[in-house]
C-alpha cells in the first residue's frame, strides 16, 4: 500500500513537471498521457504517525484531513469574495458562466477525472462538498476581460519563475500584448507535498487552485498603482483534470535584490516608495487591512521601475484577537514586538505593523541609505529607524518618503550643501561628445558614465569632483523623477553638432 502510495506520487511529480507548462500553454493533456509512475527511485515520504492504524482507517483519516483543507480554503476563498463591499463593488448581475466557474473546483464530473481504485480522492471530494455553481457573491472582472481564446494562439513563452505553488511564464498574445500565465505548478512544492501526504492528485491540485483563486479575488479587488493588474483567466481541461485554471496578468520581471543593489539610489529609492504606497493602500483597502504573511522579495515584481506585488495567496485580512498584550506578539528572526491589545479584543494594528517592518528588513535597510544625497542622509536613516523600531505606522512612514520625494524633486536638497565651483566650464549649445567615456557607479549606461542631475550646477560639482572628468553633455532625457540625464566625458577633442543636447568643457583645473 504504502509503496503503491509512493510510486504514484512519484509518477505525479515527474508528469506535472510538464504538466504545468502544458496546462499554461492550453495543450489538451489526453494528447499527451502522462507516463506511468515508476516503481523505483521514488523520494521517501515524510515521516508519518509511528503506529500505523489499519489501511481503510488511515486512508478514510487522509480523505477527511483532505477534505477539511479544501473545505476550509474555499470558505476562506469565500470570505474574501464576499467580505464588505462585494456589493457595492459591482452591483448584482447574473453571473456569466465563465465566473461562475471560479468557484468550481470541487467535485469531479467528468470521465477523466474518475478516482484511481483505493485513492481517498473521491471520498474528500465529496466530504469536501463545495456547492458547483451556486457561489452567492461575484468577481465583477470588467470588460475587456482575456479568457482561453486568448491564450490558444500565443508565442515566445519563457519561464519567469515558481514559487512555493505556482509556475509563471511570459508570453505574447496576437503577437502584441506580453502578459504573464500563472497556473498550479504540478512539480511544486506544495502539490508535491500534498500527493505525498494523501495520493490524491485531482483534491491536491484543487488545494492549490484555490489559492490562485482567491490571488485572483484579491487582484480584482485591491486596486492600486502597485497591485499587478489581473488580465483575466481560463478553465481548460487538461492531464486528466477538468478545470485547471490559468491567470492572464500584467507582465513583470522577477525582483532580483542583488541587481537592485547595484541601481541608483533614485531607482532604488523608487522600490521603496511603491513599496510604502502599496502598503498605506493596503492598511486602509476595502477589504480592511491586509498583511502579506509571505513578504520575501521574490513576491514582488518590478514593471517600469515600479514595484508591485504579485503573489496574493498568502494575504490576510485576519487582525488577531487577544485577551491581554502578550498575545500579540510578532516574532521575526532578528526582533520581536509585542502590540498593545485593544478594549475589542484585537492586537492593534498587528497587519499594518507586519508589514512595515517586513519592509524595513527586506527593503528599506538595503535599499534606502546607500549612497543616497548627503544632504538626504539624516531623514533617511530617521525613517530606516523608526520602521526598524515601529515607532511609525505606515501613515506616518509613507508621509516621510513623499518627504524625501518632494526634497529630491524640487531639488532643495541641495540648498544645505556649499556649492563653490572648483574649475570654470565654457557652454558649447546644441553639441555632444559622442566618444571619450569613462565609467562610474551607479552609471545608466553601461558603457559611459550617465547620472541624473537637478540642474546644471549639480553636474558642474559632480565634474568637479571627478579628476577624469574634462567635460558633460547635458541631454533631453530624464528620469522618473524629472532630473535630466547627463553624460560625464574625459575629454572634449571631438564636439558633433546635436540639436537636443549642451555640452559643457572644463577650462581650467
Ligand atoms: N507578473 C509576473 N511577471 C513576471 N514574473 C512573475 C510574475 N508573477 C510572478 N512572477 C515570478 O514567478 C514567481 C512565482 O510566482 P508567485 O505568484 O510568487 O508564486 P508562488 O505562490 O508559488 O510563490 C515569483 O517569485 C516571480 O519571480
Ligand atoms: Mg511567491
Amino acid at each position: 500500500m504504502r509503496r503503491r502510495k509512493i510510486a504514484v506520487a512519484a509518477g505525479c511529480c515527474l508528469a506535472f513537471l510538464l504538466g504545468t507548462l502544458l496546462n499554461v500553454l492550453f495543450i489538451p493533456g489526453s494528447e499527451h498521457p502522462p507516463p506511468p509512475p515508476p516503481r523505483d527511485g521514488a523520494p521517501p515520504s515524510p515521516p508519518g504517525p509511528p503506529p500505523e492504524p489499519p489501511e481503510e482507517e488511515e486512508e478514510a483519516a487522509a480523505a477527511a484531513a483532505l477534505a477539511r483543507q479544501l473545505q476550509e480554503r474555499y470558505e476562506e476563498v469565500l470570505r474574501y469574495r464576499q467580505h464588505r463591499g462585494a456589493a457595492a463593488a459591482g452591483g448584482r448581475r447574473a453571473l456569466r458562466p465563465r465566473e461562475r466557474r471560479l468557484m468550481d473546483l470541487a467535485p469531479p464530473r467528468s470521465s477523466a477525472e474518475q478516482p484511481r481504485p483505493g485513492a481517498p480522492r473521491s471520498r474528500a471530494a465529496a466530504a469536501a462538498g463545495q456547492p458547483r455553481g451556486r457561489a452567492s457573491g461575484e468577481l465583477s472582472l470588467e470588460p475587456p476581460l482575456l479568457g482561453c481564446r486568448d491564450i490558444r494562439d500565443v508565442s515566445g513563452v519563457q519561464y519567469l519563475g515558481s514559487g512555493y505553488t505556482k509556475a509563471v511564464y511570459k508570453a505574447v498574445l496576437n503577437r502584441s500584448l506580453a502578459v504573464a500565465l500563472k497556473a498550479v505548478d504540478f512539480g511544486g512544492h506544495d502539490v508535491a507535498h500534498c500527493v505525498r501526504q494523501f495520493s490524491a492528485l485531482g483534491d491536491c491540485y484543487r488545494l492549490a487552485a484555490y489559492k490562485i483563486v482567491k490571488e485572483m479575488i484579491l487582484l480584482q479587488r485591491l486596486r492600486h498603482a502597485n497591485v499587478l493588474q489581473l488580465y483575466g483567466y481560463c478553465y481548460q481541461d487538461s492531464n486528466d483534470i477538468p478545470d485547471t485554471l490559468t491567470t492572464i496578468t500584467e507582465l513583470g520581471s522577477p525582483l532580483e535584490m542583488i541587481q537592485l543593489l547595484q541601481t541608483s539610489w533614485e531607482d532604488r529609492f523608487r522600490i521603496c516608495l511603491s513599496l510604502v504606497r502599496l502598503l498605506h493602500y493596503l492598511a486602509h483597502s476595502p477589504l480592511g487591512s491586509v498583511t502579506l504573511l509571505d513578504f520575501r522579495p521574490r513576491q514582488f515584481v518590478i514593471v517600469d521601475g515600479e514595484l508591485k506585488v504579485t503573489d496574493l495567496d498568502d494575504a490576510s485580512i485576519e487582525e488577531s484577537s487577544c485577551t491581554s498584550n502578550s498575545d500579540c506578539f510578532m516574532e521575526f528572526p532578528a526582533r520581536n514586538f509585542t502590540l498593545p491589545c485593544s478594549v475589542e479584543g484585537r492586537c492593534q494594528n498587528m497587519n499594518e505593523k507586519r508589514n512595515l517592518y517586513n519592509a524595513y528588513r527586506f527593503f528599506f535597510t538595503y535599499l534606502l541609505p546607500h549612497s543616497a544625497p548627503s544632504s538626504l542622509r539624516p531623514l533617511l536613516d530617521k525613517i530606516v529607524n523608526a520602521t526598524g523600531e515601529l515607532h511609525w505606522g505606515i501613515d506616518e512612514t509613507a508621509a516621510q518618503l513623499e518627504r524625501v520625494l518632494n526634497l529630491y524633486k524640487s531639488g532643495e536638497y541641495l540648498q544645505n550643501t556649499t556649492r563653490i565651483p572648483k574649475a570654470e566650464y565654457r557652454r558649447v549649445p546644441e553639441a555632444f561628445i559622442p566618444d571619450e567615456n569613462y565609467r562610474c557607479w551607479p552609471s545608466y549606461h553601461h558603457k559611459g558614465c550617465l547620472l541624473s542631475v537637478f540642474d546644471v550646477n549639480e553636474a558642474i560639482e559632480i565634474c568637479d569632483s571627478y579628476s577624469q572628468c574634462k567635460a558633460f553633455v547635458l541631454t533631453n532625457q530624464t528620469t522618473w523623477t524629472g532630473r535630466q540625464l547627463v553624460f560625464f566625458k574625459t575629454a572634449s577633442n571631438h564636439i558633433m553638432p546635436d540639436p537636443d543636447k549642451i555640452t559643457y568643457v572644463k577650462v581650467t583645473d
